[in-house]
């Protein structure tokens, strides 16, 4: 098929270049037409490394002269929100990367700018795509576990501190192993839990092994001006009685790296990595497994590309909402919110 959105990145840093503008130039529907970033070099080295026709320095420039459709916002945390903004303001789509934005507020002016628009926003919330994901999706869709009471989402690292980049500046990230790991996790449970409404957040985090020299597969940080958390840990209430465990971390004295998401219903429970069902039926207690699904082999920052330019050209609403980003966005403020203060703090609905 002969491409027909032209999609402009902003941000030619470590995800850009290792995995969103390469994904994007396989979409046979998409043609990357210019980059953005603040740094001259990034800029001449993506433009060159990857044949993208412009390149500029200033993104605003890069929205007047070129006539896009679409943009990929791959910028530090910070930035998410005035770029996302200032594009859906042009009457351009978004493809943000998550998290959403440094807090809810920013992030609910990014939903209100995006409905306002009528322009898609989506956040990268990649999780969601994987075919595991879809899987568990369709059997708790089908009411097969009953009413889910209890939820356990588990992103553990050993030691996995980003040694790159800005990750370790709160202004820039607002946040560390939560904001950067643990919303992707949280998210997925979300979603796959049917959005539950969250009303209370009791949450702790911690800053105790970033801040010394360690050893760390992924290089040395900048340990002497570690600004975040490299933990964090938070039992969630939802409306309906339903509760969540959460525990994150880039670097925890355990003895394996770790991912899991669980949930409990009256009906059965199910495991997302690897997908496993569990059940009481005929009187035995039981597992299941499922030997092959839909796009068992697919990946999911294909599907992620292929979902929004969906969403773009055919004009449905993409799997990750604003709204829901949104959300994900609250319970981070809420974990941060109750570690400051040493309580559990409401989650403002308004
Ligand atoms: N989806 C995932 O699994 C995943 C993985 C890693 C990173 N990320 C996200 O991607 C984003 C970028 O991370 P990264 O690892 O590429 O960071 P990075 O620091 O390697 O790259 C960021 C780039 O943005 C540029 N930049 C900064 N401010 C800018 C501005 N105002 N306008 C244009 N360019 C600007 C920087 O010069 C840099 O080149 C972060 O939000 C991060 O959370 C997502």
């Amino acid at each position: 098929m002969t491409a027909s959105l032209r999609i402009g990145f902003v941000g030619a840093g470590g995800i850009a270049r290792a995995m969103q503008i390469p994904t994007f130039q396989k979409n046979d529907k998409v043609q990357v037409v210019a980059i953005a970033d603040v740094v001259q070099q990034a800029v001449d080295a993506a433009v060159v490394d990857f044949g993208i026709p412009h390149g500029y320095t200033d993104y605003r420039e890069m929205f007047t002269k070129e006539e896009l459709n679409a943009v990929v916002v791959c910028t530090p945390n910070k930035f998410h929100a005035p770029i996302s903004i200032a594009a859906l303001d042009q009457g351009l789509h978004v493809l943000c990367e998550k998290p959403m934005a440094l807090n809810a507020t920013e992030a609910a002016a990014m939903t209100r700018a995006a409905r306002a628009s009528g322009k898609i926003l989506m956040i990268a919330y990649r999780y969601r795509q994987q075919a595991v994901a879809r899987a568990a999706k369709t059997i708790i869709a089908s009411g097969e576990l009953g009413e889910i009471y209890m939820i356990r989402v588990n992103g553990l690292r050993r030691r996995g501190i980003p040694s790159w980049g800005v990750f370790t500046n709160k202004e820039m990230q607002g946040g560390g192993a939560l904001v950067d790991y643990g919303v992707h996790l949280l998210d997925l449970a979300l979603w796959l839990a049917g959005n539950p409404r969250p009303l209370e957040v009791s949450g702790i985090t911690s800053r105790r092994l970033g801040t010394r020299p360690n050893v760390n597969p992924w290089g040395q940080w900048d340990y002497e001006n570690f600004q975040v958390e490299d933990h964090a840990a938070a039992f969630i209430r939802f409306a309906g009685g339903t509760a969540m465990q959460l525990e994150v971390s880039w670097a925890l004295n355990i003895a394996d790296s770790s991912e899991s998401i669980s949930f409990s219903g009256t009906e059965g429970g199910l495991d997302v990595f690897p997908l496993k069902v569990y059940n009481a039926k005929h009187g035995m207690l039981g597992n299941w497994e499922p030997i092959w699904f839909p796009g068992k082999d697919q990946k999911d920052w294909d599907l992620q590309a292929a979902d929004f330019v969906d969403a773009v050209i055919k004009g449905h609403e993409p799997t990750v909402k604003p709204e829901e980003a949104q959300r994900v966005s609250q319970i981070v403020d809420a974990i941060y919110a109750s570690s400051e203060c040493g309580a559990a703090v409401n989650i403002d609905q308004s």
